[in-house]
């Protein structure tokens, strides 16, 4: 299957999944790094695996409306089967998603519903919570609302500091992303009815 993987930042997922790429854990192939900032790092994981760049950048459009259907049109001429989220900080317009229903995934750092949006970390630390963690979903027009796949949880200790716990979920998305992709690249997992399936293995 063909990959395109967007992102915004660090792309330390992005590098999980090329990293599982290249090992032939993944049966797929990412054909586009899409970031809307040029100064995100992920660019260069991507130039260092010889993987194809684009930015987008907001300023280029007159609205957002007018940006995703740039960036819609660009992963249909790459035949993309499957958008990976990995990191990409702007929200998609409803357009956007809906074009590309069931082929959408993102992963959020916690354990949704609980915190969708930003701060995750901090505001489960915040709340007390002594168990947190990461979720992959299909991305639907509702932000952080989509079919849940998988979710992984680690715990959370007194003595923490916000690193540590970053560190901890950061583990499991590393962990989870690249075997996510995996079953969708193998066909097992796709969204029916605004569910998630995953068929046994074969
Ligand atoms: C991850 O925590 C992911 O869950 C969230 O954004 C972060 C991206 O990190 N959506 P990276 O760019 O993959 O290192």
């Amino acid at each position: 299957k063909n990959i395109v993987v967007m992102i915004s930042g660090n792309g330390s997922n992005l590098q999980a999944i090329i990293d599982a790429t290249t090992s032939g854990y993944i049966n797929g192939k990412i054909v586009a790094v899409i970031s809307n900032k040029a100064s995100a790092y992920g660019l260069e994981r991507a130039k260092k695996a010889n993987i194809p760049t684009f930015v987008f950048a907001r300023k280029q459009f007159s609205d957002n409306l007018a940006m995703d259907s740039a960036i819609a049109e660009k992963i249909e001429q790459l035949n993309a089967d499957l958008i990976v989220l990995a990191g990409y900080m702007k929200i998609l317009t409803p357009e956007f998603t809906q074009r590309f229903t069931g082929k959408i995934i993102n992963i959020h750092p916690s354990l949704l519903p609980k915190y969708a949006g930003l701060n995750t970390h901090q505001r489960a630390m915040d709340a007390g919570d002594t168990e947190h963690g990461m979720t992959i979903h299909f991305v639907n027009e509702e932000v952080d609302g989509g079919a849940i796949i998988l979710q992984s949880k680690v715990p959370i200790y007194p003595d923490d500091e916000l690193d540590d716990v970053i560190q901890r979920v950061y583990e499991q998305e590393h962990r989870c992303y690249p075997l996510v992709v995996e079953w969708f690249c193998s066909n097992r997992l796709y969204l029916k009815n605004g569910k998630a399936y995953l068929d046994e293995q074969q």
